[in-house]
């Protein structure tokens, strides 16, 4: 599969088999995703890969935890229902569509290591430009699995039980975790967005702008 294709292809992966990666895959994968561009060759980051089957159960139960919060923060309570029974549905609901991430083989965490390159007053253009490049390299990663018929999905669930994920990883504090993935294969590839997400996607002419803001194409 071409690199043109691979991007159509892509979609987020939330259901897995417990089918092992092979480790040439996973290193290819790797050194694929460092080779994305990055801010003044800052090389801000790294990946941090969890296999070891006890952590990587620790670390599905802090996404699935986290995607609870997330889907309650986001979504309407039921009439009626209390705060308890909405984070209950968070987590019921979590546990439905994600939990087949207690037995995906391996996770992916992509880690801004700060460099300090920037000057101390504009370090918070340096974290933006680190934040970016780790996405990158994500997305390399991502483009690059989808290709291999590997799954992969932009994780931020952990945000919400993020002090869990550094002591289960032992990262130092200066050590950020903008984004993780699963890495595995999927039950089924989806083809194309599910229909809620399909009514969402807006079309991309509306999103193009020629010359001056406000001159969209559509
Ligand atoms: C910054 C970012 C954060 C995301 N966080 C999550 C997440 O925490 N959990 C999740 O299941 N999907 C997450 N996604 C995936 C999006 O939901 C997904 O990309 C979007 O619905 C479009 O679907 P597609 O990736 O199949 O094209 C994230 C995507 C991005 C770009």
């Amino acid at each position: 599969m071409d690199a043109l294709e691979a991007i159509r292809l892509r979609r987020s992966v939330r259901s897995y088999s417990d089918q092992p990666v092979g480790d040439a895959d996973l290193d290819e994968l790797l050194r694929l995703a460092l080779m994305a561009p990055t801010g003044g060759m800052a090389q801000a980051w790294s990946l941090l890969v969890i296999r070891e089957p006890k952590r990587r159960a620790a670390l599905a139960e802090i996404v699935i935890a986290g995607g609870g919060a997330y889907f309650a923060s986001v979504r309407p309570a039921q009439p009626g229902h209390t705060p308890e029974q909405h984070a209950q549905w968070g987590l019921d609901y979590a546990n439905e569509v994600l939990g087949s991430y207690r037995h995906v083989p391996l996770w992916i965490l992509g880690l801004v290591v700060p460099r300090d390159v920037f000057p101390p007053e504009d370090r918070d253009k340096e974290a933006l430009a680190d934040e970016i490049s780790v996405a990158f390299a994500m997305e390399n990663l991502f483009v690059a699995a989808r290709a291999k018929g590997l799954g992969t999905v932009p994780t931020v669930f952990h945000w919400y039980n993020e002090p869990a994920l550094r002591s289960l990883v032992g990262l130092p504090d200066e050590i950020r975790i903008p984004v993780i993935t699963p890495l595995g294969y999927p039950t089924a590839f989806p083809v194309g967005l599910p229909p809620r997400l399909k009514e969402l996607r807006r079309p991309w002419r509306t999103l193009v702008h020629d010359e001056m803001w406000g001159t969209t194409r559509g």
